[in-house]
């Protein structure tokens, strides 16, 4: 196992009735920036009884609404015009993956002088940032627990990933019944980005990190034993209570410290989601798959039979044969059980005109990922996902 540091400084206030913890926002001082994406929680009443917490408290709100899935630049530009023009204290997202990463730039660009673009592209640069708390209302991204955000400038078709410790929100309410509420496609396109989260972390090369491989099985067993549940169920408690705490400790640091690699199925889906803006989650699912039979060969076939008899009960004692098992009950997980779109064709990807250009921006986020991907390799994976 490498050495690691592991730092987790968010308090989460799990479960019902637990938004009266937003009154901790007054510590930071006294004017928060809302930010919230395209209504939902004026739908739900979130909004409301967080704006009634937050002034009882004595806390001016200031607003940013509007927040897109794959979040804008503009948006956080928005946002840090009005921290500086208003004097903001901290900045309070209330939403799902979208709008909790656009918090985050907000608060570090609110920080810097300069335009929050340069922390897009180099996360170093965020040498500081206001507050950040959350309310969770989709579980998928672990971003109210990470220290990730991750940003397009659609005009450019560019979708990065930056981070830093400052990011990290300091309190999240992660109440599950704010997710009974959360459509089905995007109950499956969660479950299907958490799950590759955990995959993201799973196949690793490292040695003797026995008991990170076991907390990530834990994981995806329960994802998939719960995921079906909240689509058929979508206010069954203990179902959305499960995905909920899953999808953060998926990306927490949790199963990634002592044996990370680099990541490789998110920098391909970050092109999809840069050129053609289509669900994260449903692009994870369909290039996941995929990848995994690209990058099966005797040398790897072990790691995926481990996968496939400790996640899926595979019985099956030849290594190649039980991984191909563990891939095809990946496949039918993800486009029958869960009903996420099966192909590139399926989320309006008509053509394959930007395949290489996407495919040379995603080798780069490949280098010393568990199978090294060339740009070769990544059109592959596109063509046979299309
Ligand atoms: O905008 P509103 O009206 O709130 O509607 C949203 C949005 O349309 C809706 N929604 C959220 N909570 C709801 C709800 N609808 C009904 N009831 C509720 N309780 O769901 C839609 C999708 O929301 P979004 O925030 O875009 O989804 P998600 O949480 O999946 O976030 C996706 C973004 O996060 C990035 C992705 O790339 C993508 O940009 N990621 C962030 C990561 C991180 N910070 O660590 C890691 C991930 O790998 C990922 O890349
Ligand atoms: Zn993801």
């Amino acid at each position: 196992m490498k050495n690691f540091r592991f730092y987790v400084p968010t308090v989460i206030c799990f479960g019902k009735d637990q938004l009266a913890s937003l009154a901790k926002v007054r510590e930071s001082g006294e004017k928060v920036l809302l930010c919230y994406g395209g209504g939902s929680i004026k739908k739900n009443g979130i909004y409301d009884k967080a704006v009634a917490i937050l002034k009882e408290a004595g806390v001016e709100v200031f607003e940013l609404s509007g927040i897109a899935p794959n979040p804008r630049i503009d948006s956080v530009r928005a946002g840090v015009e009005i921290c500086r023009s208003e004097g903001i204290n901290s900045v309070l997202a209330i939403g799902g993956g979208s709008t909790i990463d656009c918090a985050k730039i907000v608060a570090a660009g609110a920080c810097y002088d300069g335009d929050a673009w340069d922390l897009v592209l180099d996360g170093s640069k965020i040498k500081a940032a206001l507050p950040v708390y959350s309310v969770l209302t989709l579980s998928a991204t672990g971003s109210e627990m990470d220290a990730f955000a991750v940003i397009s400038d659609m005009g450019k078709n560019e979708k990065w990933g930056t981070g830093g410790d400052l990011l990290k929100p300091r309190l999240s309410v992660l109440d599950p019944t704010y997710t009974y509420t959360v459509s089905k496609k995007q109950t499956a396109a969660g479950t299907a980005d958490m799950m590759s989260h955990t995959f993201e972390n799973y196949f690793h090369r490292e040695k003797g990190g026995y008991l990170q491989d076991r907390f990530a099985e834990a994981l995806l067993k329960t994802m998939i034993k719960y995921g079906p549940v909240a689509l058929a169920e979508p206010e069954n408690y203990e179902a959305r209570a499960n995905l909920m705490w899953a999808s953060s400790h998926a990306i927490n640091g949790l199963i990634s410290a002592g044996v990370q690699d680099a990541w490789c199925v998110h920098p391909m889906e970050h092109e999809l989601s840069a050129f053609y803006d289509i669900t994260h989650g449903e692009g994870l699912a369909i290039l996941t798959p995929v990848w995994m039979e690209h990058v099966l060969s005797e040398e790897t076939a072990p790691k995926f039979a481990e996968y496939a008899r400790n996640v899926w009960d595979v019985r099956e004692e030849d290594d190649m044969k039980a991984a191909k098992l563990g891939i095809e009950k990946t496949r039918e997980f993800f486009f029958e059980t869960m009903g996420l779109p099966a192909n590139l064709r399926a989320v309006g990807i008509t053509e394959q005109d930007n395949f290489d250009i996407m495919a040379k921006k995603a080798a780069a986020g490949c280098v010393g990922s568990y199978v090294p991907l060339s740009a070769d390799d990544i059109v592959e994976i596109f063509k046979a996902a299309f």
